[in-house]
């Protein structure tokens, strides 16, 4: 079975128009979402104009805030305080990375935790890792949804999570331990990737290595999430050799069109939620 992100990102999206409309005739407000990105990297760019786009589709109220590379950090934090008190913001993102001169940490922190809805304010992290309500960072959370679509039931599965950063791997975790998984977190650091994996009844790739889990390292009947994005000179692919994963296993996400829509959808989902708890 291959995952299709994009028909279930699309439905999510489809599901967020309704209830954004609903909101709109009954309160007369809709959800905003305002975006700052410093810079020019130019995937950023793309991740944004995408941000933008699909915002306006389901009827956000997007806005994005361009800086010059150069910008003082000051002018930076000065304009999330003016966000955090401003009510027609319900969602603040600020696009990573950003320059080396801008510290990410105070950046993060001075967003609001009710409008952080990339879910990366040490509050949301901490509730998430409690098991309490919580913005879930987009990324896992479109993972997570993805798996549910294969399996309602996680109890005791066997999850293995390939890569350990606070944006996918660390999060994706505590969304697994919730769902009562047994979670083996590995690294670049981890003897014998191979013997975990295989091991592993849901993997979740997100490493940025093209192709590096092969199918002697996959059990026939594991669910493979594949977020890599890897640039190379046949295209882009994931983490996963999906041409022979995907023969043996019970499911898996390709690259394109596995994830990457539904981490966007994910974050028009946790705006529309922030919206919800400032309104109610
Ligand atoms: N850069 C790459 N992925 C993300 C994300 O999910 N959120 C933000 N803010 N920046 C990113």
């Amino acid at each position: 079975m291959i995952i299709d992100g994009k028909k279930i990102a699309a439905k999510i999206r489809e599901d967020l128009k309704k209830k954004i409309s609903e909101f709109k005739f009954s309160n007369k407000m809709v959800p905003g979402l305002s975006v700052i990105l410093v810079g020019e990297d130019t995937a950023s760019k793309i991740y944004v104009k995408n941000k933008e786009k699909f915002s306006k589709e389901v009827g956000i109220n997007s806005q994005v805030i361009k800086y010059p590379e150069k910008i003082d950090e000051k002018t930076v934090l000065n304009k999330i305080d003016e966000l955090n008190k401003n009510s027609e913001v319900s969602g603040i993102l600020v696009q990573l990375p950003l320059p080396k001169h801008i510290n990410k940490r105070k950046i993060i922190e001075k967003i609001l935790p009710s409008k952080d809805v990339d879910g990366f304010h040490p509050l949301n992290v901490g509730n998430l890792s409690s098991g309490y309500e919580s913005n879930i960072p987009c990324t896992p959370q479109g993972c997570f949804l993805l798996l549910k679509e294969v399996e309602k039931n996680l109890n005791g599965k066997h999850a293995v999570v390939i890569g350990r950063s606070n944006l996918n791997g660390k999060p994706m975790a505590q969304l697994l331990l919730k769902e009562n998984c047994t979670v083996t977190i590995t690294h670049s650091k981890t003897k014998d990737l191979k013997s975990e994996c295989i091991k592993a009844d849901i993997i979740v790739a997100a490493v940025g290595k093209p192709k590096l889990v092969k199918a002697d390292w996959v059990k026939k009947d594991a669910i493979v999430i594949d977020v890599g994005i890897n640039k190379t000179e046949s295209g882009i692919v994931g983490d996963v050799d999906f041409e022979e994963v995907s023969k043996t296993v019970k499911a898996i996400t390709p690259v394109p069109g596995g994830v990457g829509p539904m981490t966007i959808a994910c974050l028009l989902k946790n705006t529309v939620e922030c919206f919800k708890r400032a309104n109610s």
